[in-house]
């Protein structure tokens, strides 16, 4: 069904992110019939212009896109030049805007907290005749101070029922499809368990270097873009309780319960339990190092791959490592979970140790070629028993065909509907950066992040990481 009609805020509107993912997502909907016919944009920027700025702007995203939807929208696009840092953008709002409102966030982080107290300020955050919904990009503070304050900032403004933190990662359909895989199926939740899982590995390698955002990723690094957030909601997904419901705060109470009981390496841990790398060419001129990508500080100690490994203090993890890593400009782009499951307790068979039969393996391939392999063991056909592994495979593109959707189209409908299941609460944010907060401390106070070649699977730290375990991460690009 379309959603209800309503106005959504951008603050930020000329920046990467609108053109990039939230105007192709808003095309996918309208294309998909989910928003109502008279749904208006208002775009705020700092760049000096009337409404055709913005509609130039996004008309060149939307060429390279080839939406249809677009002609249909176009003229709904509006453009309020001004500083979002002054009362007049807010004044010039107030007077315009009736009806459901959606602000969304997609500045620079520094200025989410003043947007609220602004928008707070202009009663503009207040519901009567519609909704008044305000949705916060990433990152959410930088650290667990940081995030507590913004969150204290943004409740005394609006009500938590009005607050979309976005984690864009919750919006793919491979990770929405862990709760189905986990609670759809019997077989799965029985062995979802310390008697059964060995560990647990989470990796988001990306193949591209940081190009262009050296400003932000160098104020950022690979620990704060995407660990407490991404990756622990992945993590969240995998290890939950099963929630009574499918509504938001069942959901997001059992998740919170997990995040609260992730126990990250204490400080004294750090250097044992926590990788940082950094990247630097191997071919010479061919590509770039870190340090010398633009906007990257001299001297900077920023981290572009991080790697660490976990506990969950519970009933059912507990004594299961998890294993989570994450960089920049690595051997392949590849988003997976991967469960191990121990090793079968006897082999019964004459000329096969134990040892020697492998464990089964679920991985869950959140991108690129989105589906999930379960490893088995089988018998080679011939005389003698030998066993041998091959896989289960399920890919969504040869059930469903691919979608081509960004992930935001799902965010974005379920904010408009107002269904925040999908969406951080100011626990689960607070919880993630507890529990990274030593690493934060330790790596700012002392040391720099170990070389790693581009085009490599990382730093040697993080194989010997889980080389002190007897373990080894799954090869990068690899299916199944
Ligand atoms: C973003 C990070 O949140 O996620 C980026 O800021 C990262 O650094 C991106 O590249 C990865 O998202 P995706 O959807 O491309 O896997």
């Amino acid at each position: 069904d379309p959603a209800p009609r309503a106005t959504l805020v951008i603050f930020g509107a000329t920046g990467n992110l609108t053109a990039r993912l939230l105007i192709p997502s808003i095309l996918n909907l309208r294309t998909d019939g989910r928003l109502a016919d008279d749904f208006r944009i208002i775009g705020i920027g700092r760049d000096p212009g009337g409404d055709d700025l913005l509609r130039h702007r996004l008309d060149a995203t939307i060429a390279r896109e080839g939406a249809g939807a677009w002609c249909g929208l176009r003229d709904r696009v509006c453009y309020l030049s001004g500083d979002f840092t002054n009362d007049t953008v807010y004044e010039t709002l107030a007077a315009h805007l009736t009806g459901n409102v959606a602000f969304y966030l997609a500045t620079a982080p520094e200025f989410f907290g003043e947007i609220a107290d602004r928008l707070g300020d202009a009663g503009l955050l207040v519901e009567g005749n519609g909704y008044r919904r305000l949705i916060v990009e990433k990152p959410f503070g930088r650290d667990l101070a940081s995030a507590r304050d913004l969150n204290r900032r943004l409740l005394a403004r609006a009500n938590e029922s009005q607050i979309y933190r976005i984690d864009h990662f919750l919006g793919k359909e491979t990770v929405r499809n862990i709760m189905v895989t986990r609670f759809a199926n019997v077989l799965l939740e029985a062995v979802w368990n310390n008697r059964f899982i060995d560990h647990v590995q989470i990796t988001a390698a990306e193949k591209v270097s940081v190009g262009t955002r050296g400003k932000f990723y160098d104020a950022t690094g690979a620990m704060r873009d995407m660990v407490p957030n991404h990756l622990f909601q992945l993590l969240a997904m995998v290890a939950m309780e099963p929630p009574n419901g499918f509504d938001a705060d069942a959901v997001r109470d059992e998740k919170a319960r997990v995040l609260r009981a992730v126990r990250g390496p204490r400080s004294d841990e750090v250097d044992l339990n926590a990788v940082r790398g950094r990247y630097r060419a191997a071919y010479g001129d061919m590509e770039a190092d870190y340090l010398s990508e633009a906007d990257v500080a001299s001297g900077s100690r920023t981290e572009t791959f991080a790697a660490l490994k976990l506990g969950i203090d519970n009933w059912r993890w507990a004594g299961v490592p998890f294993y989570l890593r994450t960089g920049k400009a690595l051997s392949a782009r590849d988003t997976e979970i991967v469960v191990t499951f121990k090793h079968v307790p006897f082999s019964m068979f004459r000329d096969t140790d134990v040892s020697a039969i492998a464990p089964n393996r679920l991985t869950i391939q959140v991108q690129p070629d989105e589906g999930m392999s379960f490893e088995l063991q089988f018998k080679r056909p011939g005389e003698a028993v030998d066993v041998t592994s091959s896989s289960l495979d399920f890919r969504y593109g040869d059930h469903f065909g691919i979608t081509g959707r960004t992930g935001y189209e799902t965010l974005l409908y379920d904010v408009l509907i107002g269904d925040q299941t999908l969406f951080q609460r100011a626990d689960m944010i607070e919880a993630g950066w507890a529990a990274v907060q030593p690493i934060l401390e330790h790596w700012s106070a002392q040391g720099t992040p170990e070389d790693y070649l581009t085009g490599s699977s990382g730093p040697m730290s993080a194989d010997a990481m889980m080389a002190r375990d007897g373990r080894a991460w799954h090869e990068l690009g690899r299916r199944g």
